[in-house]
């Protein structure tokens, strides 16, 4: 990112978490209350245990991980975040977006498609989609995590909108809040923030959108209350607090090819061998951890998605 950052985190940045949902109980709290399973994401007092455990565990089904792969630990994912919205220093946004105001959330889904709507979020949080997923993720800045999300594919809420057959791309918007989001009062990247991808990379059954974290409501640094989730990318596509999926013909603009055309492309595929102009790409810190890791070609989800680019340059596609 062209803002360079030397903060990092601190024990006194951490934001404590007083809501603990169990995958069990927001399971049956959905099923019970259907459409107002959000009630029991927001916190429902009698559906909601009123302690946490000391650690938040990681719950969900690995994918792509490497034998040497374990879970970044929360208090890391929690509060070593990049969302520009609540500022640039890796320890902003746990800072900043304390209040940030989450409910009621409104996600519009349009453009070529048959069936246009507005969601709520519970509407689209049926507990039999609901998944928990380890993934790996790769900043494009060299550093990495594993990180434990609950989320539901992407392809399930494109197939529920039914795309028309002149819909090639999916456009996502953030939020436009500069209220409540300090950042997009400055001229730090070209507000809202937006990402876009081909219409069948956001039908791939990796992409995720999340809605939450470690088997608990997303906290708002991490992107609440829906964020996407798309491992073999670079972590700037994977957009937050989502408002809009827009189904279109031409390429989106994004928000960081608008900021520097030639250091962020469109598909920004976790590729080692193409390095980002300022530095290599071949290898990256994983957070926590002193030496460097070697970094894997889509970020060691080749055989899931590499298929997507075949006979594509992907020198000139970055
Ligand atoms: N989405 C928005 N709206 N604003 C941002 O600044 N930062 C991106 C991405 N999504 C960003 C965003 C970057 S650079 C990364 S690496 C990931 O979010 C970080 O996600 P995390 O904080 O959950 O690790």
């Amino acid at each position: 990112m062209p803002i360079r950052s030397n903060h990092e985190p601190t024990s006194s940045e951490i934001t404590p978490e007083t809501l603990y949902v169990d995958r069990r109980t927001f399971l049956a709290a959905a099923g019970a209350i259907g459409a107002g399973a959000v009630a029991a994401l927001g916190g429902m007092p009698s559906l909601v245990a009123a302690q946490q455990p000391q650690e938040p565990q990681a719950v969900g089904k690995p994918y792509g991980l490497q034998p040497d792969d374990k879970p970044t630990p929360w208090e890391d994912v929690t509060t070593y975040n990049n969302f520009y919205e609540f500022g640039t220093d890796k320890g902003d946004p746990s800072q900043n977006a304390k209040n940030f105001k989450t409910r009621p959330w409104t996600v519009r889904v349009d453009g070529l498609v048959n069936k246009p709507a507005d969601y709520q979020l519970e509407d689209f949080l049926k507990p039999s989609v609901v998944e928990d997923r380890i993934y790996r993720h790769r900043c494009v800045e060299a550093w990495s995590m594993v990180i434990p999300w609950r989320g539901i594919p992407l392809a399930d809420m494109i197939r529920r909108a039914e795309p028309n057959s002149k819909a090639k791309f999916v456009e996502f918007t953030t939020l436009m809040d500069p209220k409540q989001m300090p950042g997009e009062r400055s001229g730090v990247l070209p507000w809202p923030y937006t990402e876009g991808l081909r219409l069948d990379e956001a039908q791939n059954p990796l992409a995720l959108l999340a809605v939450g974290v470690y088997g608990r409501v997303l906290p708002n640094q991490n992107g609440a209350p829906l964020r996407l989730v798309l491992p073999w990318k670079y972590g700037f596509k994977s957009i937050k607090s989502i408002v809009r999926i827009r189904l279109t013909d031409a390429m989106p603009k994004t928000a960081w090819n608008q900021a520097a055309a030639n250091e962020y492309g469109f598909y920004s595929n976790v590729n080692p061998t193409v390095d980002h102009p300022r530095w290599s790409q071949a290898t990256e810190r994983r957070i926590g951890e002193f030496f460097k890791r070697k970094t894997l070609m889509f970020n060691g989800y080749a055989e899931q998605v590499a298929s997507m680019y075949t006979g594509m340059d992907l020198r000139k596609n970055f």
